[in-house]
C-alpha cells in the first residue's frame, strides 16, 4: 500500500451494485491488505440512515456472501464507511456536501484527492457531474476520477450526449468506463494466450481459423431488474459491451505496446469493422429471443417485445479475418451460467492411411465458473492403425487453491484506486460499439421476428438454424469437457 489517502464517494450508495458487488469487493481488498492506498468511503442514497445503519446494511450482504467475513475484520473496515444523504438530482444540496467533504478531508487528511463512482442511471450522469463541477471540484487539489457504470447510455445519440458532458468536467484521462467483463481473469489472459505462444500466434487468421464462438449464458432471470431490463434488453445490456469487447480481443492485432492506449487502439479497429447484415426472416445472422414467462415478471411492459436471447453472426473487415465467422449468443434463463470463447480450427484433411477427415483443433477460454484453458488435437487410437481420436489438454487454473482469481470488482475497484485505466474501455471504443447496436437496430425490424424460448434451455431453435446455415454446431463446453476422459 502507498500512502496517498483518498475519498471514494458511491452515487447510488442503497443500490444492488454497491451492497452486492462494491463493498463486498473492498472489504475483500481490505481484509487482504490489497488495498493500494487509504481508502475511506462515502455511500450517497436519498432516504435518512446513520453511519451506524449503513454499515450494518453492508455487513449483512458480505456476512451471507463471504465465508472469510470476520467480526473483527469489519468492524475495523466499516470505520471507513460514512453515509450522506443526498437527492444528487438537486443542485441546492450539493454546497452542503460539497461543506461535508471538505470536513472529510481534514480529518483523514486526504489532500483532496476524490474518486466518485456514479452508479446510478445514466440520465443522471450529465446533473451529477455538472454539480460536482460546480461545487465540489473547482480550484481543488488533489486528484479527481469518476466512474461510470454501465450502461454507458441507451443508444448512440444519448452515449455521445452523456460523454460530452462528463469529459467537459473530468477529461478522458481521468474517466474510468466500467466493463467489468474486463476484469474478469480470463479476458485479461486473453492476449497472453495470444501473443505469447508461438503456436497460437502462428495461426490466428483466416488461414488456420474456422470460426470463434462466444457465448455467455445465464441460468438466471431478470429478477427485480425488470425496470431496467425491458427498456434495454440482451443486445443492449450484454452484446453492446461485454460480448463486443471480448471480440476485439479475440480479433485485435498484436499491438505496439501493452500499454493502455496501444491495446485500446488496436480494439477500436477490430469494432470499427464488425460486419453484420441483419437478415431477420430467415434467422441467418441474427436471432432475438425471448423466455417464456418474461412478459409476467415485475415492471416488465405487458406486450413487451424486448429480447432476452440474442445470437449473431458477425465477419470482420479485414484481411486477416475475410470469411471467418464470429458468432456471439447470449441469453437469461438458459440451461447454465457460463461463459466460453470457443476458436474452431479448420480440419486437416488426410489422404492414406486415414483416409478420413480428422476433427477440428479447438481452443476453448474458459472464463466462468470455471477459469482455465481446453485445447483438443488429433491422436492415432492405440491398437488402431486408421483410427483417430480427438483428445484434450485441460487446463483448470479456477481449480488450483493457489492461483484462486480475485472477483473481476476487486481488480476493477483497485486500478481505478491506483490510476490505472487499461481494463476501462475509451469513449472511441464506447461509440464504435453503440454504433453497430444503432445498425442493428435500424436495419432490422425485431419485433416482428422476436422468437420465445423454454426456460432453462439452450435458447431458441432458431440459433441452431443460424450456425448450421453454414454446416457448423455449437461446441458445447460440458459435452467436451466430458470427452476428456474417452480414451
Ligand atoms: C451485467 C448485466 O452487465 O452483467 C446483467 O447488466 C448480467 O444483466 C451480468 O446478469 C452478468 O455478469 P456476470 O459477471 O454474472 O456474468
Amino acid at each position: 500500500m502507498n500512502n496517498q489517502r483518498i475519498i471514494f464517494t458511491i452515487f447510488g450508495g442503497t443500490g444492488n451494485l454497491a451492497y452486492n458487488k462494491l463493498f463486498p469487493a473492498f472489504y475483500q481488498l481490505f481484509q487482504e491488505e490489497k488495498f493500494d492506498s487509504n481508502i475511506f468511503f462515502v455511500a450517497i442514497g436519498r432516504r435518512e440512515k446513520t453511519n451506524e445503519q449503513y454499515r450494518k446494511e453492508v455487513e449483512d450482504k458480505i456476512k451471507k456472501k463471504n465465508p472469510d467475513y470476520s467480526k473483527r475484520s469489519f468492524d475495523s473496515f466499516k470505520q471507513r464507511i460514512y453515509y450522506y444523504q443526498l437527492d444528487f438530482t438537486n443542485e441546492l444540496h450539493y454546497a452542503a456536501f460539497n461543506n461535508f467533504m471538505i470536513n472529510l478531508d481534514q480529518a483523514h487528511q486526504t489532500d483532496g484527492n476524490r474518486i466518485y463512482y456514479l452508479a446510478t442511471a445514466p440520465t443522471d450522469f450529465p446533473a451529477i457531474s455538472a454539480y460536482l463541477d460546480k461545487y465540489c471540484l473547482k480550484g481543488k487539489k488533489g486528484f479527481k476520477r469518476a466512474v461510470f457504470e454501465k450502461p454507458f447510455g441507451y443508444d448512440l445519440e444519448s452515449a455521445t450526449q452523456i460523454n460530452n458532458s462528463i469529459s467537459a468536467v473530468f477529461g478522458e484521462n481521468n474517466i474510468y468506463r466500467i466493463d467489468h467483463y474486463l476484469g474478469k481473469e480470463m479476458i485479461q489472459n486473453i492476449l497472453t494466450i495470444r501473443f505469447t505462444n508461438q503456436i497460437f500466434k502462428a495461426v490466428w487468421n483466416k488461414e488456420s481459423i474456422d470460426n470463434v464462438q462466444i457465448t455467455v449464458k445465464e441460468s438466471n432471470g431478470v429478477e427485480e431488474r425488470g425496470g431496467y431490463y425491458d427498456q434495454s434488453g440482451a443486445l443492449r445490456d450484454m452484446i453492446q459491451n461485454h460480448l463486443l469487447q471480448i471480440l476485439a480481443f479475440i480479433a485485435m492485432e498484436q499491438p505496439r505496446s501493452f500499454e493502455t492506449d496501444s491495446i485500446r487502439d488496436e480494439k477500436v479497429k477490430v469494432l470499427n469493422n464488425i460486419k453484420i447484415i441483419p437478415d431477420l426472416k430467415s434467422h441467418e445472422n441474427i436471432v432475438f429471443g425471448q423466455y417464456e414467462g418474461y412478459l409476467q415478471e415485475e415492471k416488465v411492459k405487458p406486450h413487451s417485445k424486448t429480447e432476452t436471447y440474442v445470437a449473431i453472426k458477425c465477419e470482420i473487415d479485414h484481411p486477416t479475418w475475410e470469411g471467418v465467422p464470429f458468432y456471439l449468443r447470449t441469453g437469461k434463463f438458459l440451461n447454465g451460467k457460463e461463459a466460453e470463447i470457443i476458436i474452431e480450427f479448420k480440419k486437416e484433411v488426410l489422404g492414406e492411411p486415414f483416409g478420413c477427415l480428422a476433427q477440428p483443433n479447438l481452443l476453448v477460454i474458459k472464463i466462468q465458473p470455471e477459469e482455465g484453458i481446453y485445447f483438443r488435437i488429433n491422436t492415432k487410437k492405440p491398437r488402431s492403425e486408421k483410427e483417430l481420436m480427438p483428445v484434450s489438454m485441460d487446463y483448470c487454473q479456477s481449480c488450483n487453491f493457489i492461483y484462486q482469481s480475485p472477483e473481476a470488482y476487486e481488480r476493477l475497484l483497485n486500478d481505478i484506486i491506483a490510476g490505472d485505466s487499461t481494463l476501462f474501455t475509451r469513449w472511441d471504443e464506447v461509440e464504435a460499439a453503440w454504433k453497430i447496436i444503432k445498425h442493428l437496430m435500424s436495419s432490422c425490424t425485431k419485433d416482428d421476428y422476436l422468437v420465445s424460448y423454454e426456460k432453462g434451455s439452450e435458447g431458441p431453435i432458431e440459433a441452431e438454424y443460424l450456425i448450421k446455415a453454414t454446416h457448423r454446431k455449437w461446441w458445447n463446453i460440458e459435452d467436451l469437457s466430458n470427452s476428456r476422459f474417452d480414451f
